[in-house]
């Protein structure tokens, strides 16, 4: 099955205003390999694409991976899941969408997953867990990030109205 799917990109020059969570016990850490299962049910659960069991194995385990969890009373109820590469390893329609001032060994961070649960939404989780990886990302010890990318299918106005809303284009 093919989708429909545009990319958006973010514009770094304009100011985030993000909301703070509004969940008091709400915690975020990094994934880890016992939560493959659950990562698993989740993805299946918000997105209408089969992923292999390789690619769970991957962001649970492989540091590549910025891969954050954010849980209520230790069950997952949010999902951030990013990695950085250089913009020649990105596919050349993502290339076409970026600033042609941008060249080859750019570092480009691509969100690959957001996710809330259906009845968690609304409450600012996706806030934090995107203001959490960009956080990290204008970090120093990061590696020079210029523009943050991520996929979202034609037909989800939420999220797209989501990123929108925090400056991607
Ligand atoms: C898109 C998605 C990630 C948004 O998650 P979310 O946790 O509901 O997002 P947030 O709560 O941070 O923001 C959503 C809205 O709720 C608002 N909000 C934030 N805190 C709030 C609160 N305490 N009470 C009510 N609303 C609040 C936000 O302002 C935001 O509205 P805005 O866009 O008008 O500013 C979620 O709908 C989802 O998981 N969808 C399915 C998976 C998906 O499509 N992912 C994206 C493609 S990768």
């Amino acid at each position: 099955m093919s989708h429909n799917i545009k990319g958006l990109v973010q514009d770094s020059s304009s100011k985030q205003c993000v909301p703070l969570c509004s969940l008091a016990d709400l915690k975020l850490r990094f994934l880890c390999p016992s939560d493959l299962p659950e990562v698993k049910t989740l993805c299946r659960q918000w997105f209408p694409i089969e992923y292999p069991d390789v690619w769970y194995e991957d962001i649970t385990t492989n540091p590549h991976f910025y891969a954050l969890a954010a849980t209520l009373h230790m069950q997952i109820i949010g999902l951030l899941v990013a990695e950085t590469k250089p913009l020649s390893k990105m596919n050349k329609e993502d290339q076409d969408i970026l600033p042609p001032s941008l060249t080859g060994q750019t570092q480009i961070g691509y969100i690959l997953t957001l996710g809330v649960s259906d009845s968690f939404r609304g409450h600012g989780i996706a806030s934090l867990l995107l203001d959490n990886y960009l956080g990290h990302l204008t970090a120093h010890e990061s590696p020079q990030v210029q523009a943050v990318l991520l996929h979202v299918l034609t037909t989800n106005q939420r999220a797209i109205t989501f990123y929108q809303r925090r400056n991607f284009v």
